[in-house]
């Protein structure tokens, strides 16, 4: 059985699941802040340790502005109400990306890392902003910039992600096959699910199905 240290999502799906249902995109992001609450609590009763999810690529602000908006008062409630909850869980809050959003959200960012720093149970990466290729080349200045020896573990030491293993599971939802600039130096040897259904309609047995098959491939690493 492949031992399971760390999951990465793309939770696609939630506009088309608005629109379908509540003829509202931001009603699609709702529902699809539900599924994250059942998504971390299952994530724990796994055992898992790293848990990284993308919430707002690069690529979204060329999304309408309220829908935008709406994404982070969702985000910023979210904190406000859960952040002591999670804390108390002993869990932690990264951020990966580019913390440049309003001036509120980013301090509320800061203080929720800071507040879970030290925690281990469950190490949650919320990927905002985010975009690997921007990733990699400010990793490659950096590299240059500090004269050091161009090899993997060096770049590796410059990404976002320093310190946190690479995803052994990427599960995609929303029925699209594609990586969306999503960690593509870190899931080089990922095992990829992607699963028809739309991020607020997957729930815990889907996830668990996932998991279950997960543990049964023979995970080769290049050997045979
Ligand atoms: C992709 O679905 C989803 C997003 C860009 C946002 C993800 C946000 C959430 C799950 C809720 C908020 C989460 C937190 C942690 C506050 P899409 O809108 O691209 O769906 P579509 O492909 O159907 O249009």
């Amino acid at each position: 059985m492949n031992p399971l240290k760390h999951v990465a999502i793309i939770m696609d799906g939630n506009g088309r699941w608005g629109l379908r249902y509540k003829n509202s995109r931001n009603a699609g992001h709702k529902a699809g802040l539900s599924t994250v609450e059942k998504i971390i609590k299952e994530t724990i009763k796994n055992k898992i340790k790293f848990l990284t999810l993308y919430a707002f690529s690069t690529e979204n602000w060329r999304r309408p502005k309220t829908e935008i908006n709406y994404l982070f008062k969702l985000l910023e409630n979210f904190l406000k109400d859960k952040i002591e909850d999670l804390n108390k869980q002993n869990i932690r809050l990264k951020i990966i990306g580019i913390k440049s959003f309003y001036p509120k959200l980013n301090k509320l960012l800061d203080i929720s890392e800071k507040k879970t720093f030290k925690n281990n149970k469950l190490q949650i990466n919320l990927a905002l902003n985010y975009g690997s290729k921007s990733e990699l080349v400010n990793a490659c200045k950096v590299l240059v910039k500090n004269k050091d020896k161009i090899n993997e573990s060096n770049l590796t030491k410059y990404l976002q992600t320093e310190g946190i293993p690479d995803p052994d599971l990427l599960i995609r939802t929303g029925n699209t096959k594609r990586l969306s600039n999503f960690l593509l130096w870190q899931l080089a040897y990922s095992e990829i699910f992607f699963e028809k259904k739309l991020w607020p309609d997957f729930n815990e047995k889907d996830y668990n199905k996932v998991i279950k098959n997960f543990k049964k491939i023979k995970r080769n690493f290049g050997k045979i």
